[in-house]
């Protein structure tokens, strides 16, 4: 989206909300039908996976109205701004969207969402996500939302008929960047597109990616947990081999957000994208067939390794309509509201006791991988840090995509570590 459709979309979310507090609503004498629902599922097939949950939540709870309090901008770039100062100014709508992991941890810290503790053993939800998950929406003993889902960051997304006009067969696995990029570099050849990315996030995402490959597992954990050097070379390897990505991918990105980068793709005007698996409801809402119109296979060097982040839900202190909230919770838990998201969304579910055998070719692939592969934290999607945190590597990365300068690169990702990493 451009900055000017990044305007007009923000000042539609600020007017739809002054909407839906003037109309319906009766929150003054505390009752009201309407559950206001935010997230940043606003376009495409984003929306189309908060649609199909819709559905079901109407379905469960049809003397409920569901309210889209949507604000568009992948990855929560431009919602997470307006939901705090919606939330620091005392207007929280009845749920919003947060990451399991340490973004969640930020919400919680300010004492801004509720335990639902009680909710879970009422609800017997405590035995149906898995532990590991837990563990990353809980603070002192407390656990506090209800994942919806799990995505798959360190995913690469190819179109086999490009591959084919650089000469380069399908599904070819590469176990290292050095040997991805010589063969990007045979594609820029042919006068094509290599790699596509589009805004600040989606570089973040990138990013990850390649720090993920080039330090392995363990290291890039140490990056969060401080036993990983952000000035050492391995970091620097990492970097070096981020900005010969980036000179190899669309003049255009920083106008784009990832529908249009995936879309670059799926159109055959890009051979590669990088991007979590939300990217597979775009391929498969435009009916593309998986391992002939596209194949996705994990980022090169990042083999057996899961990048990791669950959308969630939350029960905000002080919010409009508690009935309704815990309504819109239940839908997210339950095995019906499980299946139609994920099946839509390109994630697979949060919940165990979810059937996913009608769910397709990749997504069985990710639930496998989810089962036997190492779990790491993504960093772009608020897993790994904190909102602070990401937000000052997310200028590290902007800036160094307009000066292309490595080592005051570096020297701003050992900043930015130094300024937020936990105690
Ligand atoms: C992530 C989110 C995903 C997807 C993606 C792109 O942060 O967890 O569900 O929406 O952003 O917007």
């Amino acid at each position: 989206m451009n900055a000017t459709r990044k305007a007009l979309a923000a000042g539609l979310a600020a007017l739809s909300l002054l909407a839906v507090s003037a109309c319906g609503s009766d929150s003054e004498s505390g009752s009201t039908d309407e559950v206001e629902v935010f997230t940043w599922w606003a376009e495409g097939s984003e929306k189309a996976g908060l649609d199909a949950l819709v559905k079901v939540f109407d379905e469960q709870h049809p003397d409920l109205k569901f309210v889209n309090g949507a604000v568009a901008g992948g990855a929560g770039s431009d919602a997470k701004n307006v939901l705090q100062s919606r939330l620091q100014n005392g207007e929280p709508p009845a749920t919003f969207q947060a990451h399991a992991g340490a973004e969640l941890t930020d919400y919680i810290n300010a004492g801004q969402i509720e335990d639902l503790t009680d909710l879970y053993k009422e609800k017997g939800w405590d035995k149906q996500f898995p532990e590991g998950l837990l563990d990353r929406l809980k603070q002192d003993g407390g656990i506090y939302s209800v994942p919806s889902n799990i995505h798959r960051a360190n995913m690469l997304w190819a179109n086999p008929a490009v591959l084919k006009k650089a000469g380069i067969e399908a599904n070819k696995s590469y176990d290292s960047m050095d040997a991805w990029i010589a063969d990007l570099e045979k594609i820029k050849a042919k006068g094509i597109i290599p790699l596509s990315v589009a805004t600040d996030w989606t570089q973040v995402n990138l990013l990850e990616t390649v720090l993920l490959a080039d330090l392995g597992a363990e290291g890039y954990n140490g990056l969060w947990d401080g036993s990983t050097d952000w000035g050492g070379s391995e970091v620097k390897t990492a970097l070096e081999h981020y900005s010969k990505l980036l000179s190899l991918t669309n003049t255009d990105r920083q106008g784009l957000d990832w529908p249009d980068a995936t879309q670059l793709v799926i159109d055959g005007d890009a051979a590669f994208n990088v991007m979590g698996d939300w990217a597979e409801a775009a391929f498969q809402e435009q009916k593309k067939t998986f391992g002939t119109d596209y194949t996705a296979v994990p980022v090169p060097g990042t083999d057996g390794v899961f990048d990791f982040l669950a959308d969630s839900f939350t029960k905000p202190v002080d919010g409009p309509n508690p009935k309704g909230t815990e309504a819109w919770l239940d839908t997210i838990a339950s095995d019906e509201g499980q299946v139609a998201f994920n099946k839509a969304k390109g994630s697979i579910p949060a919940s165990t006791t979810a059937d996913t055998s009608s769910f397709g070719e990749y997504q069985q692939t990710a639930i496998k991988s989810w089962g036997e592969d190492e779990i790491v934290s993504s960093l772009a999607h608020g897993a790994a840090t904190s909102v602070n945190w990401l937000t000052d590597i997310t200028s590290a990365v902007a800036k160094f995509g307009s000066n292309n300068d490595v080592a005051e690169f570096q020297k701003g990702l050992v900043e930015a570590a130094e300024d937020n990493k936990p105690e």
